[in-house]
């Protein structure tokens, strides 16, 4: 397995997911990680990470000693390398220019990194680069391995002790051969096999909840998510009927997804499935609520108490599963704390293993996303529900503006189950990150036939964005938008006007709420 150290890149977990890629385990960990972890970690080689630190600065980070002494392969990227340099006897300096984008670099040496590879003749690779230092002079043992005009040392190593690095970003695709720089570092020079697969994944992670919760009983908050879905897919997988998963439809789903839930769960993979219908009572005491940040308190607080209820009627049940995945793990570079999401308060569950006295089963916690969605395919689950856009836990409670009434929220499923429904018969699904409609309590006046409407507003929104930290509204084609907007009117009694959102996150965010 491979460690890489995270130096505050933003780049880091894309290492992460290459080294994985190319079908090593890996793991990220701040750079100040102690010299007995890393030690106790016994990794096959490490990958020190880029960062926005100059190796100038008084307290900068750098790699523990025990990095360079363990034995192990070592690759630095960007200021990975710059740390190596410095730490090893080179020399730093800060380039008058920030180099920033796509370059060319030719190998100029011979070296095990990058032999046979490359974009075009005489070893020439198009990279990606991002950085204002750069290294000025080699530590004592090491050669160049590549070059450009303004970065004469844009990549080092030492062959005897296999410290390599890099100046430029191998884990981005704009470096095309970035996933055979790291295959090769991974594969070739620390050794490692290819045995992170999902088929080995899912034999593994099997025995290994087999293990943990012996003959003791799961139960798990089922929201039809993603990763709760994949979660529950492979503890039955596991443990078959010690898993019993409880669905609490909250009044505040899409349309049909209570059915479609217990159809593939209950029905299809003979999950136990406890449905819980609440609406009544998330509504009842959503009644008369506007602000959002309440609304999201009060179903966040109202979701707890019945699944509470729920888990004292099976005594038997030692464990709270929770479908917690790798990035809500990962702790940044240089802080213990984790990452904060976005400025909304998230509408968690993470309350629930004290008040229950349960212990936590987290299976997903060292996969990512697409490990996930992998993860599920494999075990069964339909493609549709794996690929699905992200849908916020508190649901349509933030999609209704202000004050959530029923008879909103049943407009509002049907309005936004067109717009999915056009967005995936075109083809535009899988091409936006998350889209769904608004419903705005807001009426206006139409003409339908010879008669005048007094009707309600909905808003389209779709979104295409990395990681929903900033996100473009989707530039979807007018004949699609005329479609849905035609549809929604026609269909849905009680909508008479239709807009679609064109502001993009900063300054807006996603959410309407
Ligand atoms: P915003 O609206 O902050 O949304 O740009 C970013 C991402 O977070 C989701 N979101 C939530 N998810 N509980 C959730 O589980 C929430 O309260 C919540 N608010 C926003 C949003 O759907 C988008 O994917």
């Amino acid at each position: 397995k491979i460690l890489i150290l995270d130096f505050g890149s933003q780049y880091t977990q894309l290492i992460a997911r290459r080294v994985r890629e190319a079908g090593v385990y890996s793991e990220l960990h701040p750079w100040d990680m102690s010299e007995e972890d890393i030690r106790s970690f016994e990794p096959s080689g490490i990958i020190l990470s880029g960062g926005p630190n100059s190796v100038y600065e008084a307290e900068t980070p750098k790699a523990a000693d025990a990095v360079f002494t363990l034995g192990v392969p070592v690759l630095g990227i960007c200021y990975g390398m710059q740390t190596m340099a410095a730490q090893l006897g080179g020399g730093v300096e800060t380039g008058e220019v920030r180099e920033f984008g796509y370059a060319e670099v030719y190998t100029s040496a011979d070296s095990a990194l990058l032999r046979g590879i490359e974009d075009k003749e005489n070893g020439i690779l198009d990279v990606w680069m991002s950085h204002g230092d750069k290294v000025t002079m080699l530590p004592a043992g090491f050669h160049v391995i590549c070059s450009n005009d303004s970065t004469p040392i844009a990549g080092m190593a030492d062959e005897s002790r296999h410290f390599y690095a890099v100046q430029f970003h191998p884990e981005v695709t704009h470096t095309r051969q970035g996933k055979a720089i790291l295959a090769r570092f991974v594969h070739d020079i620390c050794g490692c096999g290819n045995d992170w697969t999902m088929p080995n994944y899912i034999d593994e992670a099997v025995a290994h909840i087999r293990r943990q919760v012996g003959d003791e009983e799961v139960i798990l908050g089922l929201s039809g998510g993603v990763d709760s879905s994949v979660a529950a897919a492979l503890l039955h997988r596991a443990i078959g009927d010690q898993l019993t998963c409880v669905f609490v439809d909250n009044g505040l789903l899409r349309l049909n997804e209570a059915e479609q839930v217990m159809e593939t769960f209950a029905d299809h993979l003979g999950v136990r499935v406890i449905h819980v219908d609440a609406s009544d009572e998330f509504l009842r005491h959503l009644a008369g609520v506007s602000d959002p940040e309440a609304k999201r308190k009060i179903i966040g607080r109202e979701f707890v108490e019945v699944f509470q209820r729920e888990a004292e009627k099976l005594p038997l049940a030692k464990w709270l599963a929770q479908g917690t995945i790798y990035p809500d793990v990962i702790e940044s570079a240089g802080s213990k704390t984790k990452k904060a999401h976005t400025i909304k308060s998230h509408h968690n569950v993470g309350g629930l293993p004290e008040t229950l006295h349960l212990k936590l089963l987290e299976p997903l916690r060292e996969l990512f996303k697409d490990e996930v969605r992998e993860l599920g395919v494999a075990l069964g689950l339909p493609r549709e529900m794996v690929y699905r856009h992200p849908f916020p836990g508190p649901g349509l409670g933030v999609r209704i503006l202000g004050e959530v009434k029923r008879e909103y929220a049943d407009l509002l499923r049907r309005a936004d189950a067109i717009f999915i429904e056009e967005l995936r018969s075109s083809g535009w699904y899988d091409k936006t990150s998350q889209a769904f409609v608004v419903f705005l309590p807001v009426k206006s006046v139409g003409v339908m036939g010879d008669g005048r409407t007094y009707e309600w507003v909905v808003a389209l929104r779709a979104v295409q964005t990395q990681d929903f930290m900033t996100a473009h509204w989707a530039e979807l084609p007018h004949a699609l938008l005329a479609r849905v907007s035609n549809r929604i009117i026609n269909e849905v009694r009680g909508i008479n006007r239709v807009v679609y959102d064109v502001s993009g996150k900063p300054p807006a965010t996603i959410e309407w709420e």
